[in-house]
């Protein structure tokens, strides 16, 4: 638990530091900077996760490749991305219908929960690709998602997400499909190469 609050508070400066979009700008929310070290938060929070463990993992570490890791991500960014669904601002079949069911107190609670996991780094399908996707993202994702890739309140976390769900993400971007448009990540991802993408998804997953 310390040290995802580490992290956490080290994302929060970073961000401000690197990123100069004003959609960038890091006010975390007192509730939120209070409750990722309550014990209260933390315990309603990993009863609440059990509706999602078949899927993200009983600690938000993703058992399947399509699906992503909640580990580790800024609760901020949680939250907004559970926002994100409920309102249909971002769209899947499955997620969209599930967090419309769940009481407020439940979504925050989850959000505290999962930020306050560490997230376990993949393993490389094609070893033989990290070196050219760590290259790439030094040159076209480091400014915004940080030299680790931990994100913060506004950018996702992607370090260790599973090679299929980056692969898909970067897909869904290209092609500006509605659950993912993000005017940001289309315009980054509409000059990647299918190679470059795969590239990427293999370094991706290794960082921790
Ligand atoms: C049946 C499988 C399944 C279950 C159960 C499930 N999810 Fe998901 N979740 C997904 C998939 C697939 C995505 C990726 C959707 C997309 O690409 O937009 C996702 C995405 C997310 C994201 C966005 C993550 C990111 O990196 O942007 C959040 C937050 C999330 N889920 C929270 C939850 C919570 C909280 C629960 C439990 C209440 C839950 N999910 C249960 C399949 C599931
Ligand atoms: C100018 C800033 C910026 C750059 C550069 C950038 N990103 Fe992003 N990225 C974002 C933001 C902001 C989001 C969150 C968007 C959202 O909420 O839908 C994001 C989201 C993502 C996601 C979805 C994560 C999730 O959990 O759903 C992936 C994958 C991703 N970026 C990969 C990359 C890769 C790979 C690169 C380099 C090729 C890159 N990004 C470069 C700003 C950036």
């Amino acid at each position: 638990m310390m040290f995802a609050w580490r992290v956490f508070a080290g994302c929060a400066g970073f961000a401000s530091i690197l990123c100069t979009s004003p959609a960038c700008a890091e006010t975390v929310d007192p509730r939120i900077q209070h409750a990722m070290s309550s014990p209260v938060a933390l315990e309603n929070g990993s009863k609440a996760a059990r509706f999602c463990a078949n899927c993200h993992g009983a600690t938000g570490n993703s058992t399947y490749d399509y699906i992503p890791n909640l580990a580790g991500q800024h609760p901020g960014y949680l939250l907004n991305q559970i926002k994100a669904f409920a309102d249909g601002r971002r769209q899947d079949s499955f997620m969209s219908g599930l967090i419309k069911v769940l009481k407020e107190e439940d979504r925050f609670n989850m959000a505290i929960y999962y930020a306050n996991q560490r997230v376990q780094a993949g393993k490389p399908p094609k070893p033989g690709l990290v070196a050219k996707g760590r290259q790439l993202y030094n040159q076209e994702c480091k400014s915004c998602h940080g030299d680790t890739g931990y994100g913060g309140q506004n950018i996702a976390r992607i370090a260790g997400q599973p090679p299929g769900y980056i692969v898909e993400a970067l897909g869904k971007y290209q092609n500006g499909i509605k659950r993912h448009a993000d005017p940001v990540m289309n315009s980054v991802a509409r000059h990647l190469q299918i190679s470059d993408i795969s590239a990427l998804a293999n370094y991706i997953t290794t960082m921790k």
